[in-house]
C-alpha cells in the first residue's frame, strides 16, 4: 500500500516508536531540531560507524575529532563569514522569513543557482504566495549568513566564534599534524563524524533541512601533479545514473564518464563509486540513487567541481552527499590568514637548477622594522623582478600593504639546485548528510501491507544498521519461560556490538508486529519446547519463516 497519507503514517510511526522526535517538545519545540529517540539513537550510531568503517578501508585515512565551537578567524579565513549565506525575503503581512529560492521552485529549473538580482527579478515577477499566510507581499531579498554566532570566553576577554557549519575546517587546520602522521606522503585523508550547525532561514521537510545536523566528511589531500592511479575497476559494468552540467542525463559507468570528461577527476569518480556502495550497503535502493553535477553558479564558494549523490524518496530527489573538488582553496586561505605554511613536498625526478637574479631582504633592517611580518616580507621581496626600484609598496600574503625602502633590500644573485619543491595540496571531499541518509534508509525500508485484514507495517532495514538485532520473547511468562528468555536476552546483550530487546507484553503476534515495525531482523521465541530441549524459534522478519535453533549458535 502506497500513496496518500503514507508520509504522515511513516512520520507518525517514527515518532511513536522512538526513531525521530521533535526536540524539546515539552517546551514547545524548536524548528529544525530533532532527537534521535530510544530506537533512532542506536541506528544513528550504527550508520556513523558503518560510514567510518567503509572509508577506513582506503587504508590511508584517519579519524579526527575537532571542536564544534570555532574561532571567528578560522571561518573568516575559510570564506564562511563572507560567503556562507542564503537569500531571504520576509512576508510583510505575517513576518515569516522564507528562502527566496525555495519560494520560486517550479518557476525556474534551479533557483538555487541564481544571483541576487536574478532572484529578485524572478520573485517580483512571480510574486508567490506566503506559505504561512497565503498573502503575496515580500521584502527586498537580503543575504542571510547561516552560521550560529557564539562567544568563546567571558567578559572583555571573550572572543567571537561560531558553531561550525562543516566539520572540514578542523581537518584543514590540522594538516601539518596529519602530514607528519602519514610520514609526509600523499595522498592521505582525515575524516570525522559529528555535528554541524546552520541557522536555516526556514527549516522544513523534517529531517531534510535541520539547524543542527549529523555530518560525516572526509578530506582527502592529493598532489595535483601526481600521476592519477585511481582504480575504477570495482565499478566496471555497473552503470550509474549521472546528470552532468554538460550533457543530458546519462547512464554510464564511472570509467566512461571520466573518459568523456564529464567527471573531471578520477578521485572524484572513485569516491562517487565508494559513496554508491556505502548508500546501498546501509539500505538505499540503488534504483533511487543518482549523481548530479553542480552548475558553475551553484557551487559552494570553495569548490571547483562538485557531484551530489541524490536519493529519491517521499520528498522527491534530495541531495544527501556532496563530493567536491575543493582544489587548494582551504589550505591556501588558512596559510594566507595565519602566515603558517600548510604544504607538502614533491621531489623532482632530476635536480633542477635555477638562476636567481633579483632581491632579498636585508635582515638587519627588515627584522626590526617589520617584526612578525619579516618572513612574509622576505617571500614578497624575493618575488620582485630585478628592475624594481625602491621605495615601493608590496602586498603581503595576508593582503597587508607595506612600503619597502632601499635599506631593506640587497641584490640576490645565485644559482640554486633544487631536488624538489613545496606545494599546497588539493582536497577532494566527500561530505555526507547522515540525517538525510537515515531518513531515506527508513523511507526505502518502510513497507505497508495488510495482515489478517489489518494494516501492517514492516521495516526492511539492512541488518548492519538495524537498531535492534534480536527481539527475545517468552511465549508466556510462566513455567520458567520468562526467566529463560530474559537470560538469553542478557547473554545476547553481553556480546559486543549486539543489541537485544526483551518483550513480554501482549500477544506474540503483537510482539512480532512491534519488532517488524522497527526493523528487527530476527525474533527469538522461548516456548514449551525450549524447556525440553533448549532450542528456540528464530523468525525471519522478511519471510516470516521460523526455524528452531539452539541459542548457543548465536552466542558462540
Ligand atoms: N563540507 C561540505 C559542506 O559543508 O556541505
Amino acid at each position: 500500500m502506497t500513496g496518500d497519507g503514507r508520509l504522515e503514517r511513516l512520520n507518525g510511526m517514527l515518532r511513536r516508536r522512538g526513531f525521530l522526535l521533535p526536540a524539546f517538545e515539552i517546551h514547545g519545540g524548536a524548528k529544525g531540531l530533532y532527537d534521535f529517540g530510544p530506537v533512532g539513537g542506536r541506528m544513528r550510531s550504527r550508520v556513523n560507524q558503518r560510514w567510518l568503517d567503509h572509508w577506513l578501508q582506503l587504508g590511508n585515512v584517519v579519524e579526527l575529532s575537532c571542536p564544534t565551537v570555532t574561532p571567528y578567524g578560522v571561518l573568516e579565513a575559510s570564506g564562511h563569514v563572507g560567503e556562507f549565506s542564503d537569500f531571504m525575503t520576509e512576508c510583510t503581512t505575517c513576518g515569516e522569513a522564507s528562502r527566496a529560492d525555495t519560494l520560486l521552485e517550479g518557476h525556474h529549473a534551479n533557483p538555487d543557482a541564481l544571483k541576487r538580482d536574478e532572484l529578485q527579478a524572478l520573485l517580483t515577477a512571480v510574486n508567490p504566495t506566503c506559505p504561512s499566510c497565503n498573502d503575496r507581499a515580500w521584502t527586498t531579498i537580503t543575504a542571510q549568513n547561516l552560521m550560529f554566532n557564539t562567544t568563546i570566553g567571558a567578559g572583555d576577554s571573550g572572543r567571537a566564534g561560531f558553531l561550525r557549519p562543516e566539520t572540514a575546517q578542523g581537518m584543514f587546520t590540522s594538516f601539518n599534524a596529519l602530514h607528519r602522521h602519514f610520514r609526509e606522503r600523499l595522498p592521505f585523508g582525515a575524516m570525522q563524524v559529528g555535528k554541524g550547525y546552520r541557522n536555516e532561514i526556514a527549516p522544513r521537510q523534517g529531517m531534510i533541512r535541520l539547524r543542527e545536523f549529523n555530518m560525516a566528511e572526509l578530506e582527502y589531500f592529493i598532489d595535483p601533479e601526481a600521476e592519477l592511479t585511481d582504480d575504477l575497476t570495482p565499478w566496471d559494468g555497473r552503470p550509474m545514473h549521472l546528470l552532468s552540467d554538460m550533457e543530458e542525463p546519462a547512464v554510464m559507468t564511472l570509467f566512461e564518464a571520466c573518459k568523456k570528461e564529464l567527471i573531471r577527476h578520477p578521485t572524484v569518480a572513485r569516491f562517487m563509486g565508494i559513496t554508491h556502495d556505502f548508500l546501498v550497503d546501509v539500505g538505499i535502493d540503488p534504483a533511487r540513487i543518482r549523481f548530479r553535477q553542480h552548475e558553475q553558479d551553484e557551487m559552494a564558494h570553495y569548490a571547483m567541481d562538485c557531484w551530489d549523490a541524490e536519493i529519491q524518496g517521499s520528498y522527491g530527489w534530495v541531495e544527501c552527499v556532496g563530493i567536491a573538488h575543493r582544489g587548494c582553496y582551504d589550505l591556501e586561505s588558512h596559510e594566507k590568514a595565519t602566515g603558517k605554511t600548510l604544504r607538502a613536498r614533491r621531489e623532482f625526478d632530476e635536480p633542477r637548477t635555477t638562476v636567481i637574479d633579483g632581491w632579498t631582504i636585508n635582515g638587519s633592517t627588515v627584522g626590526p622594522t617589520f617584526k612578525g611580518l619579516a618572513g612574509q616580507v622576505k617571500t614578497a621581496v624575493e618575488a620582485l623582478p630585478k628592475d624594481t626600484s625602491f621605495p615601493c609598496k608590496i602586498t603581503l600574503g595576508n593582503d597587508e600593504v607595506v612600503e619597502i625602502g632601499q635599506e631593506h633590500v640587497k641584490p640576490n644573485q645565485q644559482t640554486i639546485k633544487e631536488t624538489g619543491e613545496w606545494y599546497i595540496p588539493h582536497v577532494i571531499e566527500p561530505a555526507f548528510g547522515i540525517d538525510r541518509i537515515i531518513w531515506h534508509v527508513i523511507d526505502h525500508a518502510y513497507h505497508e501491507t495488510e495482515k489478517n485484514g489489518e494494516h501492517y507495517t514492516l521495516m526492511r532495514l539492512a541488518s548492519c544498521i538495524a537498531p535492534v538485532d534480536y527481539a527475545v520473547f517468552p511465549l508466556f511468562e510462566k513455567d520458567g519461560m520468562g526467566d529463560l528468555a530474559w537470560n538469553l536476552h542478557q547473554q545476547l546483550c553481553g556480546k559486543p556490538g549486539i543489541v537485544s530487546m526483551y518483550d513480554a507484553s501482549g500477544s506474540i503476534g503483537r510482539r512480532y508486529a512491534r519488532a517488524d515495525e522497527i526493523g528487527t531482523p530476527q525474533c527469538l521465541t522461548v516456548d514449551h519446547q525450549t524447556l525440553e530441549d533448549g532450542t528456540v524459534t528464530v523468525r525471519n522478519r522478511d519471510t516470516g519463516e521460523q526455524v528452531r535453533i539452539h541459542p548457543d549458535t548465536l552466542l558462540a
